[in-house]
């Protein structure tokens, strides 16, 4: 009884730096029908090196599917009623591998590590006239020279892995960011498979033409990077392929995304002037701009939003990337041994109001300082210590520089569109914390809107994918997501008393590593 039949399944694959997931919706919905997670490790072999495993990252997507799947037959329903695959990533992670064995060539060179911080001084060397201008090449490709990005890492590779060389000048190497990775294994790996990337993804590399979409020889040549390792650039919402094997043969992959601007589709911010923010590891803000490429003068990056289709128009986006946010907190309790765990985060924190311990500004720059300051050897400082600080200052301050770095980029974006943002989305695993919520609604004297459904960036990536098979209309039928909200209280002034303590607490960090 066709009245009796559920909706069509989107299976969503949410690869990010900390875990993997596989979560399957029902089309047109946010009904999450199974998920499974595994969380994922990184390492440091050196100082600012920060690696992952592709063959580990592979595998925990393959274990979340499997037990996915399997969660889904426990509910009485099939794999069959999948109808399509969306992929979304952690981006700019870097990975080359050997097409003929299909074997990684290097680790994953992950989006945080800082070892291309010579490589950059380096290429800095090549811009005309001496004048080392970090923006030269951001006409055309929307972003600023800083180790963040694809192509310092691909260049590190070719200059300081001899293997990766090798198989380069033979033409046996491939290029991906974990999006590629996953697909081209996912389509059949070395026997056929598919090597694209979506424009979103590309628009991270350095190498892609932030206007014609396609991947810029000035640019490549810049870098000297081969061409012939980069994957076929797609929008983000088509049948690229099919799964080759295990659970989901058979279905297609229609729907490619990096996990930002996944969330941005997710948190339904379609239409130009709407922006959301996801505090994870890092902390991005994305603002919508419509089809219109705005260019920042005041630190931020653009960036392709979506392109929901491949005759469809690019929807672009303002960028504001902070390296460090959670990762602030697993410090104080991995490093410094001083928060048990992220739950209490928020309780430590609030004690710090009862007890006079100084004025604490904590600037976590432990990657530089990404966006609006670009600054690649600015370090840590806490500043405005007292014989009364104790640890609860510390955490409360951690959390105030998620605030602040927020603020960083509003303001950025004030400058640069001339419309201060009055409401923003978010997501992300620290927005379980009310207080961090209320701090940033007080501190950058914006609303703070919550949706109560958490999945926002996989639920992106199952809507481009399901739109691109006929059974999710995006467009025409935006969800409407009940949400929970934080307004700002404080007043302009005692607003503006914090951020002067902040500012001066940046102008520490900056240059320290020098
Ligand atoms: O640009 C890096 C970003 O995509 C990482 O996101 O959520 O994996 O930390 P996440």
């Amino acid at each position: 009884d066709i009245h009796l039949k559920s909706s069509p399944l989107v299976g969503a694959i949410d690869e990010g730096t900390s875990s993997a997931r596989f979560i399957i919706f029902e089309a047109g919905t946010t009904t999450v029908v199974a998920s499974h997670q595994v969380e994922l490790t990184k390492q440091f072999p050196q100082e600012g090196w920060v690696e992952q495993d592709p063959m580990v990252i592979l595998d925990a997507v393959y274990t979340c599917i499997k037990c996915s799947v399997e969660k889904l037959s426990d509910l009485g329903r099939s794999v069959d009623e999948i109808v399509a695959i969306g992929v979304t990533n952690q981006r700019e992670s870097t990975i080359v591998w050997d097409k003929t064995t299909g074997v990684p060539l290097h680790n994953s060179i992950v989006w945080l590590d800082m070892r291309t911080a010579q490589t950059v001084d380096q290429l800095l060397d090549k811009v005309p006239n001496k004048s080392r201008n970090k923006e030269y090449l951001k006409p055309l490709c929307g972003l600023p020279m800083s180790p963040y990005f694809s192509a310092c890492k691909i260049r590190w590779l070719q200059d300081n892995v001899p293997k990766v060389k090798k198989a380069m000048d033979e033409g046996r190497c491939l290029f991906g960011n974990v999006d590629s990775w996953l697909i081209w294994n996912l389509t059949g790996g070395k026997n056929n498979g598919i090597h694209i990337t979506d424009v979103s993804n590309a628009s991270r590399t350095m190498l892609m033409n932030i206007d014609s979409l396609k991947w810029d020889p000035t640019l490549i040549n810049f870098f000297e990077i081969p061409k012939n390792i980069l994957p076929n650039i797609k929008s983000s919402s088509e049948v690229y392929g099919e799964v080759q094997e295990g659970p989901l043969k058979g279905i297609p992959i229609s729907g490619c995304l990096g996990d930002q601007q996944s969330a941005l589709v997710g948190q339904q911010c379609l239409k130009s002037g709407q922006a959301k923010a996801t505090y994870g590891t890092g902390c991005f803000l994305l603002y919508n701009t419509g089809n219109v490429k705005v260019n920042s003068t005041h630190g931020l990056i653009t960036t392709v939003a979506y392109q929901l289709g491949p005759n469809q128009p690019p929807v672009y986006a303002l960028e504001g990337s902070v390296a460090v946010a959670g990762a602030a907190l697993s410090w104080l309790r991995d490093n410094m041994s001083i928060l048990p765990h992220f739950g209490r985060a928020q309780s430590i924190a609030r004690e710090a109001d009862l007890i006079v311990g100084g004025d604490v500004v904590f600037v976590p720059a432990f990657s530089g300082l990404y966006a609006p300051y670009w600054q690649q050897n600015a370090r840590g400082v806490i500043c405005g210590i007292s014989a009364e600080t104790n640890s609860s200052h510390i955490i409360k301050a951690a959390l105030e520089a998620v605030c602040f770095q927020t603020r960083d980029v509003l303001d950025a974006m004030d400058k640069d569109y001339g419309r201060r943002l009055q409401n923003m989305q978010v997501d992300g695993g620290m927005t379980a914390n009310s207080l961090l919520m209320q701090l940033q609604a007080d501190l950058a004297g914006v609303t703070v809107n919550k949706p109560n459904m958490a999945e926002s960036t996989a639920l992106g990536a199952a809507m481009v994918a399901g739109a691109a098979v006929g059974c999710w209309d995006i467009v025409n039928t935006p969800l409407e997501i009940p949400f929970q909200t934080w307004s700002p209280r404080y007043t302009e002034n005692e607003r503006d008393v914090c951020y002067v303590r902040w500012k001066n607490a940046v102008e520490r960090a900056m240059g320290w590593d020098i």
